[in-house]
């Protein structure tokens, strides 16, 4: 046997260890972090898919993030923030951190927030923003944090569903040296919302004046002030309490609330740290996400804090001040990992290519990339030109962590460029038949799917309803009650998987995950729009762009160009000022109709295959051939 083949089956005996033996697997992980109280049972899943981790265990997130690592790193650096946007930075150290969130959950608590109470964060990339999630998770609040680049109707939709009693934001954030204004966005939010919280904490940074609202409006900084050095006891949960919501968008217009618990969330973090990250306390930790995805919750908040690392905060882009400032920082924070995303590397691959070379990296062992498909040739780039191993790996906001990822922690493997490598330990993952259900065998492209119970800190539910839970991700897969990721997927014959793209209507522009029915939605509130398609287009950069097809009310499409071209910008703005920049189509044409098949529904792969110059298949069932045409002509 070659000594390649030897390491891929240490990783697979040990996958197979976390299937055949669950429960063992599990108790020896639980070891990872602090229970005030020890649990009764590793597993319930005896109401499945639900599933129930560490049974009567009593934890708290935050206590193990910063109260845990006190005696030994009170002095050392837990949180840095650097800011490019605003140029400054900050260090804290672990009991620093441990002051700030202390005054933040005395601040909660004084504003009545309770455990089992919502808190909603809208806040840029700063320490603020983790200080208020660690106090949430310290008094047993339940944070929904809502990503700084949505707007008012994504922001309205959320507060509603979740009913927080307070929220957390800040005057305004900063993008590529322009600001953006914060606090009119969450106006208009809460000016849509039908039940709106009490009380609102503006956290000022002096960016974009604004307007308080008396009696509602309370100023962070004054309110610390009252509260600091005050001690806020921990709330021990049971470990299946809920930690946070986080919302993400699927195939309806109604983004989900995913809810995840306390312990089994706590536990799979600070194993990823040492298996899929290569970790251990001390270590110095960057993640260029943002708060406001599941990568942020995980690896720049909990995961590495956790584990006893330092965890590297940054507001700004990756070529600001210029092409080096990720490795500028590597180099000035030690940083031994580092994860970011595809279209980061693809937006520095059009840089010089000797900024890559600029600074000293001899503390980075790895460069971790996740949240879209990794192209070859991206890949290829970053690991030459870093001399660094790159690791791609595969998960989403219901898992909480990877579901695909080489795992160097357990046994460096070779890297097969474009493929997420194996199965994560926990997570009994299939390529399943669309049609039948059945286990396909290496080569065939088909659903991936994951077989209950999903391990620890995968998502628990949908906040608040359970049926929709069940319905959304259980019964997609014929005969099975199976979790779909609604991803397609390939296995290869040596075992590496490939990811071939979503089964669903979620597109992935930059990493961001949007829902395209949330984005007609949008366009269709517009006054002139009879309907319309929102389809995800490849693109070189961001992965996928957005692009709409419009048929208005009057009946011809509008043939004056001037005016063609003043709608389709109304109809841009009109999703920019709803849903956020993120959600603005690429491109808006208008068209005389919508290629649909005889019983009404829209072909999409259809059209995407048009919008991508590519042959769009069988159109056997399609109506109005025509419509087809239309489209095309509109793109010329
Ligand atoms: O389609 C897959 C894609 O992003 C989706 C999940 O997005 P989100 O919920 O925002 O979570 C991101 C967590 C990293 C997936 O269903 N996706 C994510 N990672 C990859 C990926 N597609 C291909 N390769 C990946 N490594």
């Amino acid at each position: 046997m070659s000594k390649q083949e030897t390491k891929v089956n240490k990783i697979r005996d040990f996958h197979h260890e976390s299937i055949a033996n669950r429960e063992e697997f599990w108790r020896r992980e639980a070891e990872r972090i602090h229970w005030d109280e020890p649990f009764t049972r590793v597993l319930d899943d005896s109401r499945p898919p639900f599933a129930r981790w560490y049974v009567g265990g009593r934890t708290n997130l935050c206590y193990n993030a910063v109260d845990r690592w006190l005696p030994q790193y009170a002095d050392r650096a837990a949180l840095v923030w650097v800011s490019t946007e605003v140029d400054q930075e900050r260090v804290y150290t672990r009991r620093q951190l441990y002051d700030e969130v202390n005054a933040a959950a005395a601040m909660l608590r004084g504003l009545g927030v309770e455990r089992g109470d919502r808190v909603l964060l809208y806040m840029p990339m700063v320490p603020e923003a983790v200080f208020t999630m660690l106090a949430c998770a310290r008094i047993g609040a339940v944070h929904s944090v809502v990503f700084g680049g949505f707007a008012s109707v994504n922001l309205a939709q959320r507060i509603d569903d979740a009913a927080p009693k307070v929220v957390v934001s800040a005057d305004g954030g900063s993008r590529a040296g322009k600001v953006q204004a914060y606090k009119p966005l969450l106006d208009k939010a809460l000016g849509l919302c039908a039940k709106p919280p009490q009380s609102v904490v503006i956290f000022d940074r002096g960016l974009a004046p604004f307007e308080a609202v008396a009696g509602r409006d309370l100023d962070y900084a004054e309110l610390r002030r009252e509260h600091w050095g005050r001690q806020v006891p921990i709330a021990w949960l049971e470990s299946s309490e809920p930690s946070y919501v986080l919302y993400t968008s699927g195939t309806t217009g109604r983004p989900k609330g995913v809810q995840r618990d306390t312990g089994g969330y706590a536990v799979a973090l600070a194993a990823s740290m040492e298996y899929v990250f290569g970790g251990k306390p001390g270590d110095t930790y960057f993640c260029t996400s943002d708060i406001g995805w599941v990568v942020g919750h995980s690896y720049i908040v909990y995961g590495p804090l956790i584990a006893g690392q330092t965890t590297v905060l940054y507001e700004g882009t990756p070529v600001r001040p210029d092409g080096a400032i990720l490795w500028q920082l590597v180099e000035r924070f030690r940083v031994n990992a580092l994860f970011s995303s595809p279209t980061a590397v693809r937006v520095l691959k059009r840089q010089d290519p000797a900024l890559l070379k600029r600074h000293d990296l001899s503390s980075l062992h790895t460069v971790y990339l996740a949240g879209e498909p990794l192209d070859e040739p991206t890949a290829r780039w970053l690991s030459d030109g870093l001399g660094k191993p790159v690791i791609d790996n595969y998960w989403q906001t219901e898992s909480g962590w990877p579901i695909l990822s080489a795992q160097p922690g357990v046994e460096r493997t070779p890297a097969r460029f474009g493929s997420p490598s194996f199965p994560t330990y926990g997570f009994d993952v299939r390529v399943v038949s669309e049609t039948t259900g059945e286990d396909l065998p290496a080569g065939q492209k088909g659903v991936v799917a994951i077989v209950p119970p999903l391990p620890p800190g995968a998502m628990s539910t949908i906040w608040g309803d359970d049926a929709r839970f069940v319905q959304t991700y259980f019964t997609s897969i014929p005969g099975r009650q199976y979790y779909s990721t609604f991803d397609w997927g390939r296995v290869d014959a040596d075992g590496y998987w490939f990811i071939l793209g979503r089964t669903d209507d979620v597109i992935n522009v930059a990493g961001h995950r949007l829902g395209t029915r949330e984005i007609e939605e949008s366009i269709s509130s517009h006054a002139g729009v009879a309907e319309c398609a929102v389809v995800g287009v490849a693109d070189e950069l961001k992965g996928q762009v957005a692009m709409a097809f419009v048929v208005l009310k009057q009946a011809a499409p509008v043939d004056d160009p001037d005016a063609a071209r003043a709608l389709e910008g109304d109809i841009m703005r009109l999703v920019e000022q709803q849903l956020g920049a993120v959600a603005r189509p690429a491109l808006v044409r208008f068209v005389g109709a919508l290629p649909k098949t005889r019983s009404g529904k829209v072909l999409r792969r259809a059209i995407v295959a048009v919008c991508e110059k590519r042959d769009p298949g069988d159109l056997t069932t399609i109506e109005d051939p025509s419509a087809l045409e239309q489209i095309k002509e509109s793109l010329q």
